[in-house]
């Protein structure tokens, strides 16, 4: 699709392989449906798309995330008081780790994973912070036809314990991270290791670093040279794109086909960011 087919929105590329800003719309007003189409159209054509100056309220950051779906509660992490949907995410000038630096897909580890993750600047550093992402349907499509026979049918599992478990559980903590779940019990749900997306209809790569353990019947010891070629091949720099924030700017990324990446650069600055989470289905 052309950007000319909108008809209530201008989009603007930002990347080749992905991400898109968008213009002539708030999201702070009742979107009406033929605008709702333009953006939903935008996000399917461009994976991730932003919007910048805007005003939200926790109550219109939820209203515009159930536009496209129902909300998630983080099954480890606190939401923030009165509102469970939405997760605070902020590094303080005196932390040294940061949330979601490593490549993920959001919720990976649910037996329904998130559509989409709806990220809102709150505070921005005066430098670093920036956030990449990586289109999945470029790493599928890109890699041989003996390799894409080699993953059809393919399973891998995917589980927080990395993150949320034991161990995850503390580092989640010195990110400045609520964690509402007692450690261990934590469940791990199989998915194909290449996805169609349920409303394009293209094929996608879908394991990450983050929450993928092993494929269905293989070892992690013979699961970890393939998923370790894969990691790499999927967030190769031509299939990325990379977002310098502003206060006020929105993000709005489709899981299903991207995995995305925080950058910890910005040491003795404070960036604060909310998040809304919209539930997917379960991959085929
Ligand atoms: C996330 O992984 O959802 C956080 C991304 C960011 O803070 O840029």
């Amino acid at each position: 699709m052309s950007a000319k087919s909108y008809k209530t929105i201008e989009v603007n590329p930002i990347a080749g392989a992905l991400g898109a800003e968008i213009e002539g719309a708030d999201l702070s007003a009742d979107l009406s449906n033929e605008q709702f189409d333009d953006i939903h159209q935008a996000f399917l054509d461009h994976l991730v798309i932003f919007f910048r100056d805007q005003k939200l309220t926790p109550e219109k950051h939820k209203e515009f995330g159930r536009r496209f779906g129902t909300l998630n509660i983080h099954p480890y992490v606190k939401g923030m008081e009165g509102h469970p949907e939405i997760m605070r995410i902020v590094k303080e000038p005196e932390d040294r780790l940061n949330f979601g630096g490593g490549w993920h897909s959001d919720m990976s580890f649910l037996e329904e994973p998130a559509l989409g993750s709806i990220l809102y600047a709150k505070d921005v550093p005066p430098y670093g912070g920036d956030t990449l992402w990586a289109n999945q349907y470029l790493a599928y499509e890109t890699l041989s036809d003996g390799m894409k026979k080699t993953l059809e049918g393919l399973k891998a599992v995917h589980t927080a314990k990395a993150e949320y478990g034991r161990e995850g559980h503390s580092a989640q903590k010195r990110k400045g991270m609520e964690v509402n779940r007692a450690e261990g019990d934590v469940p791990a749900y199989e998915h194909p290791v290449v996805r169609t997306h349920p409303e394009t209809g293209r094929k996608g790569l879908y394991v990450n670093p983050a929450f993928t353990e092993r494929f269905v019947g293989w070892t992690r010891r013979e699961s970890q040279p393939l998923l370790q070629f894969l990691y790499e091949h999927c967030t190769q720099e031509p299939f990325t794109c990379r977002f310098r924030w502003t206060k006020g700017a929105l993000a709005f990324w489709d899981n299903r086909c991207t995995q995305h990446f925080a950058l910890n650069d910005y040491h003795g600055h404070r960036r604060e960011m909310e998040r809304v989470t919209v539930n997917g289905d379960r991959p085929v």
